[in-house]
Formats: structure tokens, sequence, C-alpha cells
């Protein structure tokens, strides 16, 4: 049975232009009522972008309504959710994808890069999820998609900020994707590769086509999904799909009676040797089973 989202309101956020844009196109063209959110005006233009991206939807006999809050802007964010139940009845998917890059070293970064980026993904990720949250616990159905990168996952040369917001995304979904269980909210992690404004020239250009984001776009319509997995990260582009977690190694428990930095020196390659690494389900698994030494996890793996 192909995916359908006919009768499910989404909102993308920074869906102006970019890999924003067509996750928005791929939703409504399998049904979804979209709200289109991009910067307003005091931004660069972005909320054009989101009319036009709305336009298209509604050439192709969709619809979809524009917004221009900010997602730093914690009001205007509640704003966009009332809009959104208003037009359209309720909020069933949040695509939290609006992003912004202040590259440089971090000798080089001026401390209000740092807060701006973080301010943008980190805060502007929470305030966008936090207005939609009641309404799908209330509701009993949620889906919604983060976006990281591999900068946040792995680290990057002069992205520090941008690779700490992107992992404190990950760190919000995690948590996310355990509170919000019960409600049938589902919480993922899309990590995409696609040559956007945001990375246009980093690769050459007869691989440009092959990493447009309507590559990354079907991934997202999958995790927004009824049948969506709950707590993924999904590295997607280019066609190539893959999953990324933090695997944690065996270990070793040492003598408290000895314990002293001499000994961790001395039995390092046992506390950092990766075979058997597992994956726990949550800080409350980890400390249990890793730390209280309880039975193994049946998810390890
Ligand atoms: N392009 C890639 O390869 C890549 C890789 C990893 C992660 N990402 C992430 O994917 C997302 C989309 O990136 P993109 O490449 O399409 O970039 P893009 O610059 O083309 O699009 C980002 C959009 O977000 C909007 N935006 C920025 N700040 C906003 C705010 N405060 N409120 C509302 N909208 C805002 C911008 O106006 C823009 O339209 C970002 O979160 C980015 O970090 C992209």
């Amino acid at each position: 049975m192909s995916i359908d989202f006919t009768g499910r309101t989404a909102i993308v956020t920074g869906a102006g232009r970019g890999l924003g844009r067509e996750h928005a196109l791929e939703l409504a063209r399998r049904g979804a009522r979209v709200v289109v959110n991009d910067l307003g005006a005091g931004g660069d233009g972005g909320f054009d972008a989101a009319n036009a991206v709305v336009e298209d939807i509604r050439r192709m006999g969709g619809q979809a309504i524009a917004d221009g809050g900010s997602v730093t802007d914690a009001e205007a964010m509640q704003a966009l959710a009332r809009r959104a139940v208003e037009a359209f009845g309720g909020i069933d998917i949040l695509i939290a994808n609006a992003g912004i890059l202040r590259d440089k070293s971090f000798a080089k970064m001026p401390i209000e890069d740092f807060d701006v980026v973080v301010q943008t993904h980190v805060l502007g990720t929470a305030r966008s999820v936090k207005a939609v949250w009641n309404i799908m616990r209330e509701a009993g159905y949620g889906r919604i998609v983060l976006t990281t990168s591999a900068a946040g996952l792995m680290g990057n040369f002069g992205q520090s900020n941008y690779a700490a917001a992107k992992l404190g995304i990950v760190g919000l979904a995690g948590s996310l994707r355990i509170e919000g269980e019960k409600s049938n909210i589902r919480v993922n992690v899309i990590s995409p590769f696609a040559v956007t404004r945001m990375s246009e020239g980093l690769v050459p250009a007869d691989v440009a086509e092959q990493m447009s984001p309507r590559h990354v776009s079907p991934a997202v319509a999958f995790l927004a999904s009824e049948e969506s997995p709950n707590g993924v990260i999904l590295n997607a582009g280019k066609g190539r799909f893959s999953a990324s977690r933090m695997v944690t190694s065996p270990g070793i428990e040492l003598d408290l009676a000895s314990l002293s930095a001499e000994t961790i020196r001395d039995n390092w390659s046992r506390i950092i040797d990766p075979v058997g690494e597992a994956y726990y389900s949550s800080a409350h698994s980890f400390s249990r089973h890793a730390i209280m030494g309880q039975a193994e996890p049946s998810h390890a793996g």
C-alpha cells in the first residue's frame, strides 16, 4: 500500500527553499495539507519563497498556507500551531528543518556566531516541537522529524557551533522519543546530504544533480508516515540510506580499592575495545545494564 497523507496536516519549517521545500512538496503530493514556514519580514526573503511553495502546492491541487514566523520565536511558533489548527483542524506531522550556517574555525569564530546557530537549531527546534507537542498528545497521534547533520554526529572542521547544535537536536529527539511513545508520537531524525544553498560549491557539479534535495524527501515522507519507526537517525542522500546510533563498548569493571588514573591508563585498551559494543535505548537502560551490571538489554547489537 502506498504512503498516503490524505486528511493529515503537516508543518514544515524552513520550507521556502532547499530541503524543506522538497519535503513540503513531497508531503503535499501525497495528500497532506501543508503549512509552509520560512522567515518573514526581517529575514532574507524566505517568506516570499514560502509563498511561492504554497502556490506550487495549490497548482498541484493541494492545500497549503504560508507562515513567516521564526522558529527561534516561541510565540510565533505557538501562533503557527494555532493557525494550522484553525485552517486544517489539527497537526499530525512536524518536519523541523529550518537552519542556518555560520562556519569558521573555533579560534576565529565570534561567540555570537555560536549563539545564533545554537539558538536557531536547538532552541528553534525545541520551540517548534513545543508548539505542537500537546496538540499531538491530546490527539494521540504525531509524527515528528527533526534534522541533524553528519557534522553533529561526527564533528567537522569549522563547524563547532553547528555540530554542537545538531547533536543537541539528537539529544532532544532521544528524550522526546521516550516521552511521546505512549501518545503514539514518534520522533525520528533525518541527517541529509544534498546540494542546496547551504552546501553548494562543496561537491563537483556532476554529482550535484544526484545530490538534489528531492532525493532526501522520500525518506522524510516515510519517517512522517503512520508506519514510521521511532527514534531512528537516518542518513539520506544521493539514494544512499543508512542509520546511525550511539554505541558503548562493553568496558571493564575495576576494583574500587585500587582505582586510580594509573589503573585506567593501564587498562585503556580494554576500556575502549569496541568488540561487543551495545546500543542502549535510554540513559535508564544504560545505567541499569552497563553501570549496575544487570542482564544485557535485548536490543544490544
Ligand atoms: N544541505 C545539506 O547537505 C544538509 C546537510 C545536513 C543537514 N542539513 C540541514 O537541513 C536543513 C535544511 O538545510 P538546506 O540545506 O535546505 O538549507 P537552506 O538554507 O537552503 O534552507 C534553510 C531554510 O531555513 C530557513 N530558516 C533559517 N532560519 C530560520 C528561522 N529562524 N525560522 C524559519 N526559517 C528559517 C531559511 O530561510 C531557508 O529557507 C537545515 O537544518 C540544515 O542544517 C542540510
